[in-house]
């Protein structure tokens, strides 16, 4: 079960790192497009603007689905729930569809973290649960730990990055993995490889690195100020890669280029 995907959200607009007017156009624009996944952080302290653009969008509750992280900074039990309140008040939301655990605890020991995640989806404050920047034994650990199935891992996921390790532990554990990073910040529209896949089916190489996500069965977190990409982003549905083009692509993930890596987020944990 994958909850984006079976829902039709194979792309959500990421709102990292926007802020005020930027992050207003930028989501209502997705919205004209047809983006209906929405995904924010604590981190990114842009709930309450993403609040406030959710509610003059002028679409129902249920059309709605938004992904929110707690952050590493609210793990101690003193904090985590009533961060998750704040959060809901700022989103202006009863619920979230989906609430992560942003990264792993820096001090290694996840326990608590997943019990208060799990504390928070009991008081109804997410529909579902899940986490993010977790490697295959912490995944293992958040199955056996939480007594509600998770239901995403998101992680960094492009065609230039190796992480058929723990896309197959996801599987194994039917714990998805969903993509950021997933336009690999721009890289992809400089790749001839993909460039020239996108010829031979009328789409941009990015289009064609999405499409390569989608397939790997990786629900998409994109972000874009631009209307254009935005659109392009989103129109991935009307063209199948085949097997032979997959494997051509597979190939890019041997240049192991990470973006969200350890000089820009010390804590970040060992990949496998
Ligand atoms: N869980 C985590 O730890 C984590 C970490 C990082 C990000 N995220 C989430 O994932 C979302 C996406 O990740 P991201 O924003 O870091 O990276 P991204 O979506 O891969 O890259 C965004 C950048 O790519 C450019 N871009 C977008 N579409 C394009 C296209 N079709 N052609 C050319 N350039 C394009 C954008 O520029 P323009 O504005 O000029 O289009 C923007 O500068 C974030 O917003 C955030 O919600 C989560």
């Amino acid at each position: 079960m994958n909850v984006y995907l079976d829902a039709g959200h194979h792309v959500s607009f990421g709102t990292f790192p926007l802020r005020g007017v930027e992050l207003a156009t930028a989501m209502r624009s997705a919205a004209e497009i047809g983006y209906r996944s929405f995904d924010t952080a604590q981190m990114y302290e842009n709930e309450r603007e993403v609040g406030d653009c959710l509610s003059t969008l002028g679409l129902a509750r249920d059309d709605l689905f938004i992904t929110t992280k707690v952050s590493p900074n609210n793990y101690a039990a003193s904090a985590f729930l009533s961060s998750v309140e704040q959060s809901l008040k700022d989103l202006r939301l009863d619920q979230v569809d989906v609430l992560l655990l942003h990264w792993p605890d820096q001090h290694g020991d996840n326990a608590e973290a997943l019990d208060l995640l799990q504390q928070a989806h009991d008081r109804g404050y997410a529909a579902h649960i899940g986490v993010s920047n977790y490697t295959i034994s912490m995944m293992e650990d958040a199955v056996s730990r939480l007594s509600v199935h998770p239901v995403a891992n998101q992680v960094e996921f492009h065609p230039f990055l190796n992480a058929e390790k723990l896309r197959s532990a996801s599987a194994r554990l039917d714990l998805p993995l969903t993509a950021y990073c997933a336009v690999a910040r721009g890289k992809m529209a400089q790749s001839p490889l993909l460039d020239d896949i996108g010829q031979a089916h009328g789409k941009t190489g990015t289009q064609v690195g999405l499409r390569w996500t989608l397939q790997k069965g990786v629900a998409i977190n994109a972000m874009s100020t631009k209307a254009d990409n935005l659109r392009l982003n989103f129109e991935l549905q009307d063209f199948q890669l085949s097997d032979a083009e997959m494997s051509r692509i597979d190939a890019l993930m041997e240049e192991g280029y990470r973006i969200v890596n350890s000089d820009l987020v010390p804590t970040a944990p060992q990949w496998d």
